[in-house]
């Protein structure tokens, strides 16, 4: 992007819908993370399915504190590699042909390791590991009672002892995520599931030292139970993704010091709409639907502007939203600006070729989404 036109531009000059991030929101972001984690004698790994760019990515290792970085799916991988990143764990397991040949190219230029929950995959990915002549570096995914992916954590020690048997693996640990439990409302609920699982979990990794198999990680946790699950002493590095821009989402829940709202870390994140109809008595419609906002039915986007108060968006379609007023004194006017934090970040992002980056509310850089659409 040619940021000669754009920079210095007031971020209310950019034209909408457009994705902007304030850079001192995020940048304290990544510090309150990487202290606490720090201070809990804990690595981060950040989770780049989040934002999908690989500026981000760099940023988050530079702020310290990291073991590596975690993806979703193999063509994430290949696009951190090709961006000069390295230790990359893949959170999902691979299971295609075509994932396991994508997987091994990436692993032949980079430290990149995956998660298995099978025996057959094990296999295969040991066969396509020797074909490569590579060491594959993997962890036994155990299934946090979800159900997504993992093994039983009953079964989990035997499939590590069968991964630790194959040539061609390095065992490195476990991972368990627990996706269901990072939304809970209630923090002190949120607090009791996640500890009955990630203790299940740490009861595993025990397993696995106590038979003599390479227990050196244990992955796991997300922006909703960091601060929970670092009471887990057998836990070792954190999967953490949406803290570093954040959504509506997780603004809603409760957290551990306010119980209305998750307010330890700040919407850095907002997406630029504007209005383009005023004719209606109680709403006005917004240039921002489904195509710039990834829908979710519980936690609609919630309006960040200051003056906005009482203003609420609900979705109006593919293209459109409308902003409901609670008086008419407060209607938005025809081209005014309205700022929402994303219902949920990660599938809004992947809506976006590149993020404007804002600070005091001036431009000044532009960084491209370049694992937007990565999706195999
Ligand atoms: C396996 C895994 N780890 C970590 C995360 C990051 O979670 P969060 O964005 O809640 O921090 C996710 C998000 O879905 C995930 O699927």
């Amino acid at each position: 992007m040619d940021m000669g036109k754009y920079s210095g531009q007031s971020k209310n000059e950019l034209d909408t819908p457009c994705l902007t991030l304030d850079i001192d929101i995020f940048e304290d972001n990544l510090a309150l993370m990487r202290d606490f984690v720090t201070a809990s004698g804990k690595k981060l790994r950040p989770h780049v399915k989040t934002h999908k760019c690989s500026e981000i990515a760099k940023r988050q290792l530079a702020a310290g504190g990291c073991a590596g970085l975690c993806v979703a799916k193999v063509s994430e991988a290949a696009g951190l590699t090709a961006a000069g990143l390295t230790d990359i764990l893949i959170t999902s397991p691979v299971v295609t042909v075509q994932k396991i040949s994508a997987l091994m190219e990436s692993a032949k230029i980079a430290r990149v390791m995956t998660v298995i929950d099978n025996r057959d995959n094990a296999d295969a990915l040991n066969l396509a590991a020797g074909e490569s002549c590579l060491k594959l570096k993997v962890l036994a995914d155990v299934n946090p009672a979800m159900g997504r992916t993992g093994v039983a954590c009953e079964e989990a020690l035997e499939l590590g002892k069968y991964i630790a048997s194959l040539p061609n693996l390095e065992l490195m640990g476990i991972q368990c995520y627990a996706g269901n439990i990072q939304h809970i409302g209630s923090f002190k609920q949120r607090h009791e599931s996640s500890l009955l699982v990630m203790r299940q979990a740490a009861e595993v990794f025990r397993q696995f030292k106590l038979a003599g198999l390479n227990g050196v990680i244990f992955t796991g946790t997300g922006t909703g139970t960091f601060n929970i699950d670092s009471e887990i002493p057998e836990m070792t590095d954190f999967q953490v993704g949406s803290y570093c821009v954040m959504d509506a989402e997780y603004l809603q829940i409760g957290g551990s010091a306010n119980p209305e709202r998750f307010d330890l870390f700040k919407p850095a994140l907002s997406l630029q709409t504007s209005v383009i109809s005023v004719n209606q008595p109680d709403f006005v419609t917004v240039d921002a639907g489904l195509k710039a906002l990834y829908y979710t039915p519980h936690a609609p986007p919630i309006v960040l502007n200051q003056a906005g108060s009482g203003w609420k968006y609900e979705w109006f379609g593919d293209e459109h939203g409308r902003i409901y007023f609670p008086e008419l004194c407060m209607k938005p006017a025809l081209g005014g600006r309205i700022e929402l934090s994303a219902s949920h970040c990660d599938p809004t992002i992947n809506l976006f070729d590149s993020m404007w980056i804002i600070k005091d509310d001036i431009v000044i850089d532009c960084w491209k989404i370049d694992l937007r659409g990565c999706c195999r």
